[in-house]
């Protein structure tokens, strides 16, 4: 069968690829163009470790295939640092060491940056609620939590 070429923009850059029809967005990102931060923890939308950001939106990249990705802007967890300086949150979740084995990290990021951007005052009650998808097997969340809260409130300061 032959492969489809898809052209798409990944963390700001065109970028194209051959994917096979059933590939999915996750596999191309891990298998094609070695972008292995994303990670695959259940393969069936559930643990949101392969989050990323479709045009916006908070999508489980295990869920979309890659051939969907045409013409769409993509934002992965290798687009969120800016060069050697790391984005807040990810500074953060060291200071406070909100992370264990890391597995679930990534795709925390990706979707706490993606809130962050549509409420830069979340409660922590919504900082739970829309982390309810990204599962973390290590933390117990409130280290996680803590580091969402205080970022979305140094961010406010330096604003
Ligand atoms: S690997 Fe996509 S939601 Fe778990
Ligand atoms: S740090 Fe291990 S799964 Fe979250």
């Amino acid at each position: 069968m032959s492969r489809i070429h898809v052209t798409t923009t990944l963390n700001g850059e065109e970028t194209d690829y051959l994917c096979n029809a059933e590939d999915t967005l996750l596999d191309v990102l891990r298998d094609d163009l070695e972008l292995t931060g994303s990670k695959e923890g259940c393969a069936s939308g559930d643990c949101g470790a392969c989050s990323v950001v479709v045009d916006g939106r908070l999508v489980c990249s295990c869920l979309m295939l890659g051939a969907e990705a045409e013409d769409r802007k993509i934002e992965t967890i290798e687009g969120m640092a800016d060069g050697e300086t790391l984005h807040p949150l990810q500074q953060k979740f060291i200071e406070k060491a909100a992370l264990q084995c890391g597995i679930c990290t990534p795709g925390i990021l990706v979707a706490a940056k993606n809130l962050l951007e549509r409420n830069d005052n979340p409660t922590e009650e919504e900082v739970r609620y829309w982390l309810a998808g990204n599962l973390c097997r290590c933390t117990g969340y409130d280290k996680i939590i803590r580091a969402v809260m205080e970022t979305a409130a140094d961010l406010r300061g330096a604003a």
